[in-house]
């Protein structure tokens, strides 16, 4: 793998997608209890960068799930290794994911969410690979639809690397 993956997505096109979402969701929950689930551990610079273009309070929680284990394919078994320990029933509860390949981890999620009867429940990605989906997930809404690549930066990694990186970029093999 080469060193500096070639750009797929700018920062620029980033910010400006995430300013028009977190727009949108701050008028339609203004003033209404918001709760951001970040699923850890891709989607936290996605998380802190939506937060910011807020403008209605709004509250964070961690989750983290893994199907992968230590290898770029999905192992089909999600593991839930963090959970959020606040009682969500009093919120409106965004989930934020980096990125939906098969679908297992945000289902898996989304059902263990929904089972806590949060005032609403939603799925903001910022990636989403729809030709790799196994199990027909549909987020409520994707930033950015890509081809089946394996993609890095802007939290995404590879083996644990890349993950600084201010751009979505693809690596070169
Ligand atoms: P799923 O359970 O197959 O939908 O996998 C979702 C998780 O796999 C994401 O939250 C990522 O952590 C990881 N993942 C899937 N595709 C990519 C990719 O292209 N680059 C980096 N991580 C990925
Ligand atoms: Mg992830």
């Amino acid at each position: 793998m080469k060193d500096k993956p070639e750009v797929l997505i700018s920062q620029e096109e980033i910010n400006e997608k995430i300013r028009i979402s977190a727009e949108r969701l701050s008028d339609e929950l203004r003033d209404q209890p918001i709760l951001f689930v970040s699923i850890l551990t891709g989607a936290f610079i996605f998380t802190a960068d939506y937060m910011r273009q807020m403008s209605t309070h709004c509250e964070i929680a961690f989750m983290s799930a893994s199907s992968y284990g230590d290898s770029d394919t999905s192992s089909g078994v999600v593991k839930v290794e963090l959970d959020i320990k606040k009682d969500i029933s009093a919120y409106n509860v965004v989930i934020l994911e980096d990125i939906i390949d098969t679908g297992n981890t945000i289902a898996k999620v989304t059902e263990l969410l929904r089972a806590r009867h949060p005032i609403s429940l939603r799925v903001i990605a910022l990636l989403d690979k729809p030709s790799r989906r196994i199990n027909g997930f549909k987020a409520d809404e994707v930033l950015f639809e890509i081809e089946d690549k394996f993609v890095v930066g802007y939290g995404l990694d590879h083996a644990g690397k890349y993950r600084e990186l201010p751009y979505v970029g693809v690596c070169s093999t």
